[in-house]
């Protein structure tokens, strides 16, 4: 066995490096990682890259660091690659308000209404495999307008997010009632407040907050989205309404300009303790022992792949 397999050096990084070499390994991170991640991450990005990123990648192995319906699909559209989370139980609270037996329960008992179902890539794979379309909120306003327009629609699970989409399109539509518990706990009042403090900013939201603090943006958009409306703005002063490691990928991308993090009513920012799981530890232990390992059943899978292919091609 190679040395590097045995022992981990005092330099995780260079055995993190060293590993993904002797691997053929390609580490895909989340905007929300932490910063020692994103910094050794080959790609860094919103669920949408990451979802490409992923179907594109010829590595042998996949180290996704972001919560498990990422790793998840990067699994569906990619089978034959090893894929690795560095942490099994970073979650999500968006999946966890979903259980397919009840999206499949609630479409029986509503079957004369005939569903266009469009979920949102927050979800695990058996909720996807009951979807006729998967969104992320980079591509949400496209899937929604290209849906078909003799069929309600049924957006699952975040009711925020479809609330958004359905302001943006005017497309009325049935809402699943979950949401992300981090961006639910900005506040009308919190984001007032901030403002206040820094007049002369302006203020960018992810879409999965709610209407009131959506209304306080000059901008609702996907983390990726962010980079551009911070690089394009002239105001020097931005406050950033989504989790907080997002603020180091933009530091990163546009050095230079003010950039505030959006506080709820508890905490000056917001961090998702999902996110937050993965650490540069687990990830070289994940590398080293190639688990905790992302598998599906293959017909769960090929089920949960058409609404995501679906998906990329509408998003081309
Ligand atoms: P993005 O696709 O915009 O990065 O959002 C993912 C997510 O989990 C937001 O909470
Ligand atoms: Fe899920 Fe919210 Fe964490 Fe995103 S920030 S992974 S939606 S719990």
């Amino acid at each position: 066995m190679n040395a590097t397999l045995l022992a981990p050096s005092t330099d995780l990084r260079a055995d993190i490096l060293a590993l993904k070499k002797e691997r053929n390994a390609v580490i895909l991170a989340h905007n929300y990682q932490n910063a020692d991640i994103q910094e050794i991450a080959d790609y860094v990005g919103d669920s949408l890259g990451l979802s490409f990123r992923a179907q594109e990648t010829d590595a042998d192995v996949i180290a996704f660091c972001g919560v498990h319906f990422m790793a998840e699909t990067a699994k569906i559209v990619n089978p034959s690659k090893t894929v690795v989370l560095p942490d099994a139980n970073a979650g999500c609270s968006l999946e966890d308000s979903c259980q397919p037996e009840d999206l499949a329960a609630f479409l029986e008992a509503n079957r004369e209404k005939n569903y266009y179902v469009i979920t949102y890539i927050n979800s695990s794979a058996a909720v996807k495999a009951l979807s006729d379309v998967i969104c992320t909120s980079g591509n949400a306003v496209r899937i929604v307008e290209a849906a078909p327009k003799d069929r309600p629609i049924l957006f699952a699970p975040d009711q925020n997010l479809g609330a958004w989409v359905s302001q943006q399109t005017g497309r009325e539509m049935d809402y699943w009632n979950g949401n992300c518990y981090i961006h639910v706990e900005f506040t009308r009042d919190s984001i007032r407040r901030i403002k206040e403090e820094h007049p002369e900013a302006v203020v960018v939201a992810h879409p999965e907050c709610t209407t009131a603090v959506r209304l306080l943006a000059d901008e609702v958009c996907s983390t990726e989205k962010m980079v551009d409306f911070c690089r394009n703005t002239p105001a020097q002063d931005i406050i950033v309404v989504t989790e907080a490691n997002m603020l180091h990928r933009l530091r990163r991308e546009v050095p230079g300009k003010n950039l505030i993090p959006g506080p709820t009513e508890r905490c000056a920012c917001a961090e998702c303790r999902y996110m937050k799981l993965n650490t540069l530890e687990k990830l070289y232990r994940c590398l080293r022992d190639l688990e905790p390992e992302v598998t599906l059943d293959e017909s769960l899978r090929q089920a949960a792949e058409a609404p995501i292919l679906r998906m990329l091609e509408l998003s081309k």
